[in-house]
């Protein structure tokens, strides 16, 4: 029987592809898959980059820097992530949504993590990710045991960036990477299934990538990571001034912003993207 003659109600076309879930993302994890994650900040952005298939969108509170011209992240309010995080949510349908706990919201205690989490979620977050390691660890273990999946962020931590001198390399002395080891260790033992870790050494980020059993996604960590993410408005050449060298302008070939999308997700799958050479430390 050829495809003509199949009774109507049969479809030949290909199956609907299935909305991420943590299991998905675990499996993908588990059996060698790279992980493509972008941030993400609207609706419109939301449906190209749900078409185009990321995986995981973040909304990030870089939305500070990239939506309202701050020079930090640390200005962006609980307000605005739970506004940002209902946009992207009501544009996707099919990628795993991740919205940033914002500085200040979760710093004070367990209870006002727990709270501000609550909102990120009830606006339409799958996950809430926070910065930091060693005092986060006791947060991290009650989001979790309350159902809320947790992304840890490592290495180089934006809202920190006065307390750092900068936005500078982490973890590059023997101390440094040892204390971030531990407390990706501890953070994966408090509960957190994903863990982001920003411009560190590609030696360091094999070395946790290797030593973990949760997916570790890098931006400017090198290419060894289980996946990685960049903002969305840098990998699109909107992002104006000097860029940090692990970032990739996917549209410097004059492709379309759905092209460019497309080019990640692919060079990210294959790891070609990024090359330790031009964009590893
Ligand atoms: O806020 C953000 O976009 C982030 C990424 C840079 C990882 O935390």
């Amino acid at each position: 029987m050829n495809s003509k003659s199949l009774p109507s109600q049969i479809s030949t076309s290909a199956p609907e592809r299935k909305a991420m879930t943590l299991h998905r993302l675990l499996a993908m994890h588990r059996a060698g898959e790279k992980i493509a994650m972008l941030t993400c900040y609207d609706a419109g952005f939301a449906k190209l980059l749900d078409a185009a298939g990321v995986d995981v969108m973040l909304v990030g509170d870089s939305l500070g820097m990239v939506l309202q011209g701050h020079d930090s992240t640390i200005p962006v309010s609980l307000d605005a992530m739970a506004y940002h995080v209902g946009c992207v949510a009501r544009g996707n349908r099919h990628a795993w949504v991740i919205g940033d706990l914002p500085f200040g919201s979760y710093q004070a205690s367990t209870e006002q993590a727990l709270l501000s989490a609550t909102r990120l979620m009830q606006a339409g977050a799958h996950m809430v990710k926070l910065e930091g390691g060693g005092w986060t660890a006791p947060i991290v273990r009650a989001l979790v045991e309350r159902g809320i999946p947790v992304c840890a962020h490592l290495g180089l931590t934006p809202q920190s960036v006065h307390a750092l001198g900068g936005y500078r390399i982490q973890g590059r002395d023997d101390a440094g990477a040892a204390t971030l080891l531990a407390h990706a260790k501890e953070l994966a033992e408090a509960g957190a299934t994903m863990l982001v870790v920003e411009l560190i050494p590609t030696a360091l980020g094999r070395e946790l990538t290797e030593s973990l059993n949760i997916p570790v996604i890098g931006i400017g960590a090198g290419p060894f990571c289980s996946g990685q993410v960049l903002v969305l408005h840098d990998m699109l050449g909107v992002t104006r001034g000097r860029l940090p060298r692990f970032v990739r302008n996917f549209m410097s070939d004059g492709a379309s912003v759905e092209a460019a999308i497309s080019r990640y997700i692919a060079d990210v799958k294959s790891g070609s993207f990024p090359d330790a050479a031009l964009h590893g430390y």
